[in-house]
């Protein structure tokens, strides 16, 4: 493959010394190199040091790295027109993107879909349209859940480090309540008694607008929620007229196995949230919903100047083709299966792995000190991604711990880079 070289192509420590210079401390990057391309599932720094990345730019490479029906789509759609913006002039790729999503979102009746650029700005309109739609203020969410980084999302998110340190005060309105966590205490009966008592003694249920939830809490965790436990959710949520939002902007686009993680536990949410591997890197997001709920906030209440952009919207619907096509939900399934006998393998062989969990190919391990105590492996778990760097893999962590380490790669990765990567992954935590 041709090598396409950068007009202003610096040296590693000229980048580094750029960066300090610049970019405030504030953002961080997990690994300490410098992208210079990436095609598939593999990733080249500026030295030309090839990576299997196993991050896919955090869940959203689904589809890997320039797929080239991706890059055709994008392409025509340059020539085109970059921006218009749906709020001056409509474009036909939101309209039939709209439609490709509601005619795949598991929610039963008319549906209907609203562009944004990010994953938090779609978490924010949730809230804005299920406030519109019951006239009600609080919104629940759970304890490690991640919903994004601005005011509301971020209030909606439930785990201080890194996130939530020195930016409050935070928004009103807003409550938490356990995540169905078993290793670290909660079960679906812990977590719903917890629920319970959060409507007796903080908000009644007629105040709640929405409980949004993760199907699999991604940052916080790697956990998937028990499908009894979103069952029960639905039920209670139907019991006092609340709506229930599943935030699938991790889960989303193939990676459980299912287009959407909520179709494991047959429950049907009023709204969801996507972005991340909808659109392959191109910023998009949006909200899907029942056509009544999403119609609820008076015209003009909703929007932004970028959101829904055509040439992400292109991606989008080039996105649909490829997961249809090439079957990524049921590969998802395939690799998850894979990484799991392997991570199962480790958790025989060393008292580090303390659980292996996951859904499909969002499968994560944690790392513990003691198998007792369960104290995390934090540190232990940075050298580890640091000595699978070093070797050719790039994977990331999570959890409110900071101990779990998650798979992302995309889900068009042939066995073989499943394999090295996975090869490298088992090295280094070994050494
Ligand atoms: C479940 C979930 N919701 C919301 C977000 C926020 O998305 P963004 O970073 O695009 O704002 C993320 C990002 O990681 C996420 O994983």
């Amino acid at each position: 493959m041709a090598r396409v070289t950068t007009r202003h192509a610096g040296t590693e420590s000229e980048l580094a010394e750029l960066r300090s210079k610049y970019v405030p401390r504030g953002i961080t990057s997990s690994h300490p190199i410098a992208a210079d391309r990436a095609r598939g599932s593999e990733l080249w720094d500026t030295t030309g040091k090839r990576y299997i990345d196993f991050a896919g730019g955090i869940g959203v490479m689904n589809v890997g790295h320039a797929h080239p029906r991706v890059m055709r789509a994008v392409r025509d759609q340059l020539e085109k027109a970059t921006h218009t913006s749906f709020q001056v002039v409509q474009y036909e790729s939101y309209l039939r993107l709209a439609q490709r999503l509601c005619d795949a979102a598991p929610i039963a009746g008319d549906k209907k879909a609203i562009f944004f650029s990010t994953g938090a700005e779609a978490i924010e309109n949730a809230v804005k349209i299920a406030r519109a739609a019951t006239g009600r203020e609080a919104v629940i969410s759970f304890r490690g859940a991640f919903h994004g980084r601005t005011l509301l999302a971020l209030s909606l998110t439930g785990s201080v480090q890194p996130y939530k340190q020195n930016f409050g005060p935070y928004a009103a309105e807003v409550y938490q309540t356990p995540f169905p966590y078993s290793y670290r205490g909660w079960n679906t009966e812990a977590a719903l008694a917890d629920l319970g008592n959060l409507l007796e003694s903080e908000v009644g249920p007629k105040r709640v607008a929405a409980i949004v939830i993760e199907p699999v809490l991604g940052e916080g965790g790697f956990v998937p929620a028990p499908f009894d436990f979103m069952q029960k959710l639905r039920e209670l949520c139907d019991r006092y007229g609340i709506l229930l939002i599943a935030d699938e902007i991790q889960t989303g686009f193939g990676r459980t196995g299912k287009l959407f993680a909520v179709e494991h536990s047959r429950v049907e949410p009023d709204l969801m949230t996507v972005a991340k591997s909808l659109a392959a890197g191109f910023p998009l997001s949006a909200v899907i919903g029942k056509a009544a709920v999403m119609d609820a906030p008076d015209p003009g209440g909703l929007g932004g100047t970028y959101g829904g952009n055509p040439v992400a919207c292109a991606a989008g619907l080039a996105v649909m083709d490829v997961m249809r096509d090439e079957k990524l939900p049921e590969r998802a399934a395939r690799i998850g299966s894979v990484v799991e006998e392997r991570m199962r393998t480790w958790a025989a062989e060393t008292e580090l792995v303390g659980e292996v969990r996951g859904l499909g190919a969002m499968m994560g391990m944690e790392l513990v000190r003691d198998r007792k105590t369960k104290e995390p492996a934090d540190s232990e778990t940075a050298k580890i991604l640091a000595a699978a760097r070093d070797k050719g893999l790039i994977i990331l962590r999570c959890g409110v711990h900071h101990n779990v380490i998650r798979t992302l790669m995309p889900l068009t990765i042939p066995d073989e880079q499943l394999e090295e990567g996975l090869d490298i992954l088992g090295a280094a935590l070994g050494a």
